[in-house]
């Protein structure tokens, strides 16, 4: 078994699942950049799984129509960024129940102490203080597990935040095939060596991230034209004019050369080269054109989607049935093999 970090990629055809939480009303570049566009290069060389983890997003307080909307338009966004519902299984995480099934296995599979070095459950629990989080937030780990294991997967594209949950994946289904004998194959994480980390516009110190403290910071897909540009030319930069990227003196310069480098694919260095002598705002108003240009097809795909509720829906219903096929089969193999008695 590869141990740490390793940056090995699935042969083609191999199977890779990942999920993004719908807690927002729009994706930003950051999920876009950092995640999406990842995933959707993916599906020409693998058999990818992507899905809408709606049972993680209950783990912290949630108004009902407000997650209804987020699921489908986060839905939206994944097909208008290129996931392919055709190509990859797409599909809503409560539509499939096996995903709740083998999350209990999971949780009882898990100890108190690996469970409580979770970084992402320290942090969030530590925001609304450990005694008022929900214990949801605190089995979330196990459930993620369950999501993977349950398709089998070979890679799980990820940003580094989730390398952890991924680590503690291999570790459970490592422990149950020593356990209940070879069930779950032992997925590697998949991270991008060219991922693009965005960071926030207003606060480039701190990652892009929907809980920013200033709305300003965030570039959100949904966003219009004007917006975007409005973000983009306000955003944060640094002391000198020069332009270069160097993110430990120019956080904020550097933060614009890589959405730049990232909407465009051209290198950062040859950015550099190009805008040598130029001042911070030819850089900001042409990347505000190269932003607005690029995320308004997407912008428009999303809400020709959203327009009809009822299409896309259906879309949804049949990545379920799809994934269900798989996720039942490994399921009745785990029941049988932790003993419990046929159905039928
Ligand atoms: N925890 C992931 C996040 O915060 C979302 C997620 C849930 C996920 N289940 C998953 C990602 C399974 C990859 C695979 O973004």
């Amino acid at each position: 078994m590869t141990e740490g970090t390793h940056s090995s990629q699935p042969a083609a055809g191999a199977r890779v699942l990942s999920g993004m939480q719908p807690s927002g009303d729009s994706l930003h570049l950051g999920n876009y950049l950092g995640a999406l566009i990842h995933w959707v290069r993916t599906q020409e060389t693998y058999d990818a799984f992507f899905f809408i983890p709606d049972m993680h997003a209950i783990t912290v307080p949630q108004d009902p129509e407000e997650l209804r909307t987020r699921i489908r338009r986060t839905a939206a966004q994944y097909i208008a960024g290129g996931i392919d519902p055709d190509r990859s299984t797409l599909f809503v995480q409560s539509h499939v129940p096996e995903h709740a099934q083998l999350g209990w296995i999971m949780t009882c599979l898990t100890g108190m102490g690996e469970a409580s070095r979770m970084a992402q459950f320290k942090d969030k629990s530590a925001k609304q203080g450990v005694d008022s989080a929900g214990v949801g937030l605190f089995t979330y780990p196990m459930l993620q597990a369950a999501d993977i294991l349950l398709y089998q997967p070979h890679g799980v594209p990820v940003g580094e935040d989730q390398k952890q949950h991924v680590e503690l994946t291999r570790n459970l289904a490592q422990r149950f095939n020593h356990r209940f004998g070879e069930t779950f194959r032992v997925p590697e994480p998949m991270i991008p060596a060219d991922g693009a980390r965005i960071y926030d516009l207003q606060n480039p110190g701190a990652k892009m991230s929907k809980s920013a403290s200033s709305p300003n910071g965030v570039l959100n897909l949904l966003d219009t034209d004007k917006q975007i540009a409005k973000k983009i030319k306000s955003a944060v930069t640094d002391d000198g004019t020069e332009i270069r990227f160097d993110p430990e003196t120019k956080p904020g310069v550097s933060n614009l050369l890589t959405i730049y480098s990232a909407l465009t694919g051209r290198p950062v260095a040859e950015i550099e080269a190009e805008y040598q002598g130029r001042m911070y705002g030819h850089l900001k108003v042409d990347l505000a054109d190269i932003a607005v240009e690029r995320l308004r097809p997407v912008r428009d795909r999303a809400e020709q989607l959203l327009d009809d509720p009822a299409e896309l829906d259906a879309l949804l219903s049949k990545g379920a049935a799809k994934a269900r096929q798989v996720a039942s089969a490994t399921l009745a193999e785990v029941y049988e093999k932790v003993g419990f008695l046929p159905a039928h």
